[in-house]
């Protein structure tokens, strides 16, 4: 079977972690790849975001949310008036999956077999920071963290304590945000505001 596991070395350390995850052959999606895509943020975070898998330049720079999703997150943590740098972020999957077309990559959406590969990473590193707050963007990171009955459309928004963190909340991917029609878009957006809004009211100053 398709598993991380036996490249995870058991330790808190995320440095170690991060470094062992660039040697990680759990399953095929590290083929085509150009590199691992690690977490990244502070070892001390008390907020974990996880998205889903790293975007064309994430695959590129080997760094997550720097992309056009990054963007969008980017923007409402400023509205917010928090800090990128305080906050850990990572992805439910280590490596970019695409396939070509004439220009561009183009983003496939990691199968369940993949997801469930790859989880050893996503445990280790939640192990290893303890987040207070735990936020999963989109319904892939939502199915990992909080069980694959999870509907996003029906029980984003709504806080729950989890194995992971005592305050743990399901939102939007900011991708479908980008990928919706103009007035759906907004609806969403404002979703997504409103969700990392609640957020925002949590943290300690
Ligand atoms: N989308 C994700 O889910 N993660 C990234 O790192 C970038 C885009
Ligand atoms: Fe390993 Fe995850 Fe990459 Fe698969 S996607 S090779 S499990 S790091």
């Amino acid at each position: 079977v398709s598993t991380a596991q036996p490249f995870v070395p058991n330790t808190d350390d995320l440095r170690e972690l991060a470094a062992a995850s660039r040697q990680c052959r759990g399953c095929d999606l590290c083929q085509q790849a150009t590199q691992t895509v690690f977490g990244a943020g502070p070892t001390d975070a008390q907020t974990v975001f996880v998205g889903e898998q790293p975007g064309d330049q994430e695959d590129l720079r080997g760094t997550p949310f720097v992309g056009p999703a990054g963007q969008v997150l980017d923007q409402v943590l400023q509205e917010l008036g928090i800090r990128r740098d305080t906050i850990y972020l990572t992805n439910a999957v280590k490596h970019f999956k695409f396939t070509r077309s004439a220009k561009r990559r183009l983003h496939q959406k990691p199968s369940a077999r993949q997801v469930a590969a790859c989880r050893p990473w996503l445990e280790a590193e939640l192990s290893a920071i303890g987040p207070q707050h735990l936020i999963c963007l989109g319904a892939t990171a939502a199915r990992v963290v909080l069980g694959p009955n999870f509907r996003l459309t029906e029980q984003r928004g709504v806080a729950v304590a989890t194995e992971y963190a005592p305050w743990t909340l399901a939102t939007l991917h900011p991708s479908a945000i980008l990928r919706a029609p103009a007035k759906q878009s907004q609806v969403l957006m404002e979703q997504f505001r409103s969700d990392l809004a609640l957020w925002a009211s949590q943290i300690e100053p």
